[in-house]
């Protein structure tokens, strides 16, 4: 079955932060674990270029809107193998091809009867690039977001009818109660959608840098517009002569932050139902990662520099600690101290030294050869249901569960090397078939752990599986299976204490 997941294109008037990399990063989670169960993966991310505040930022640099693109995206693209992020496109919201697609829908969209010319006035934020409601507006007209001053505009619009779509967007909402999740996002857009939906701009006409309005030229489209499309106008030019469309779309997965529900949840399948076009079947609304209270991001500077980090650390600890910290679907504080607690406690000491000790012990007491032993059947029962865990917890992006579930079967098998004691059963010539049984059951066991480990910690994974001379990654080889492996090699610690 094909499965597709995107995040949201980032803007890249600014640097990448922490905030970019953990959307990116689950989604990598979730594209990796689709495709070690053979599914037909496309998992694209990518930036958004155009815009109010890409042309004010490129005006205060002195150059070009796309001296400033040009300048700017290579930062976000080169981000992605330093996060051993696995997309199989990076669209780019100035790509030639995105721009004439983008007018071709929108201009479905204006032939369909859903477009029409008004006069807009009201509060907007241009770094939010966003109006505000007169309630979001306040008496003292400050962006709720920023804290900054609003700017009153008027200026002629198209208008896309939203409020034409309330009914139909209710009723998608009744029908695909899993349409938006976790739970309390779907209750959110809910709540918003039945307070009543007011038509929204859908051009400019008081800047430039945008994709132009194929039928009025002083017009360019709405930054929100333009970048919500990426998500379909990406797979009609991501592979050269070949259009995906209708192999990956409608997406499975659109996984966002909390900051822009209003737009995937409620903007964006109105737009595609004025287009005509599939609905994608999930946006899933993750939270904010935070330092202490606040959301880190441009303006709140980084808790923690994700290239220190990686540097320090390896690119698999950064990807793991952000993973585990914060609850999926919830706000999160992440810190320094709390990386390192949990480098410790979780990857040197739980998964490291199992991983180490399995491994020497092999060597010390059968030279290096995992013995063909039968193996614990209660380990191996509760190491085989694991797969079967992971799928149905990652079916609906509950990383955290998935992570729990893994991480009790790491500690049960750390406790099963306490519990029989190998040293001890090496030192009594008659108890050779139970060592053998509980090496063969403690190296399977690594084995398929690491295998289902493998889209949080791909490259650690990649190593201990090289070290046990089963490089396969599939799900099809996620249960303990007596015989597997064989001769193995030494390895090096994965997590080496700091
Ligand atoms: N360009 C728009 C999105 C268009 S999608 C069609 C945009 N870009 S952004 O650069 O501001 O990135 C926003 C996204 O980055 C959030 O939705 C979230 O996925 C991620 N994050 C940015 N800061 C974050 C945190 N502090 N915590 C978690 N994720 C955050 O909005």
């Amino acid at each position: 079955m094909s499965f597709y997941v995107t995040t949201p294109i980032y803007y890249v008037n600014a640097a990448p932060h922490l905030g970019h990399a953990y959307s990116t990063i689950a989604a990598d989670v979730i594209a990796r674990h689709m495709r070690q169960r053979g599914e037909d993966v496309f998992f694209l991310t990518g930036t958004d270029e155009h815009g109010e505040p890409v042309a004010l930022a490129a005006e205060r640099e002195g150059v070009t809107p796309q001296e400033l693109v040009d300048r700017n995206a290579p930062r976000f693209i080169d981000l992605m193998p330093r996060l051993n992020v696995s997309n199989d496109f990076f669209i780019r919201t100035t790509d030639s091809e995105h721009k004439t697609r983008v007018q071709e829908v929108l201009s479905r969209i204006r032939a369909n009867g859903h477009v029409y010319e008004g006069i807009y006035e009201g509060w907007y934020c241009p770094r939010c690039a966003d109006f505000k409601t007169d309630a979001e507006a306040g008496e003292d007209h400050l962006c709720p977001i920023h804290r900054t001053p609003l700017v009153r505009q008027k200026e002629n619009n198209y208008f896309f009818r939203l409020s034409a779509f309330q009914d139909d967007l209710l009723e998608l909402f009744d029908e695909q109660p899993d349409f938006v999740m976790p739970r309390h996002r779907y209750n959110e857009a809910r709540a918003f959608i039945e307070s009543g939906l007011q038509d929204v701009s859908l051009s400019r006409s008081t800047f430039t840098w945008g994709v132009p309005v194929p039928w009025d030229e002083g017009h360019v489209f709405y930054v929100w517009f333009d970048a919500l499309l990426n998500y379909y106008t990406a797979l009609a030019y991501a592979r050269p002569g070949e259009d995906l469309t209708e192999r990956f779309w409608p997406a499975q997965f659109h996984l966002i932050g909390k900051d822009i529900l209003k737009f995937h949840t409620i903007f964006w399948p109105a737009m595609l139902m004025a287009a005509g076009l599939p609905l994608p079947e999930h946006v899933f609304v993750h939270g904010f990662l935070l330092i202490g209270k606040d959301k880190m991001g441009k303006s709140a500077g980084n808790a923690i520099d994700p290239f220190k980090i990686m540097d320090e650390y390896g690119t698999d600890a950064l990807r793991f600690y952000l993973m585990r910290e914060v609850s999926f679907g919830h706000d999160g504080a992440v810190s320094e101290e709390g990386f390192r607690a949990r480098y410790e406690s979780e990857l040197a000491n739980d998964f490291g030294n199992l991983a180490s000790r399995t491994i020497a012990m092999v060597h010390r007491y059968r030279d290096g050869v995992v013995p063909g032993a039968e193996l614990d059947a209660d380990r191996a029962a509760e190491v085989d249901a694991l797969s079967g865990e992971v799928c149905e917890q990652l079916d609906r992006l509950d990383l955290t569960a998935a992570g729990d579930a893994i991480w009790l079967r790491v500690r049960r098998l750390n406790r099963y090397v306490e519990e029989r004691a190998p040293w001890t059963l090496a030192k009594d010539p008659d108890r050779a078939d139970e060592l053998d049984t509980v090496l063969a059951s403690l190296a399977e066991g690594l084995r398929v752990l690491a295998v289902v480990l493998h889209p949080w910690l791909p490259q650690s994974t990649d190593k201990l599986l090289d070290a046990l001379r089963s490089p396969q990654v599939e799900f099809e080889c996620a249960r303990m299976q007596a015989g597997r492996l064989g001769e193995i090699a030494k390895l090096a610690p994965l997590f080496p204490k700091r």
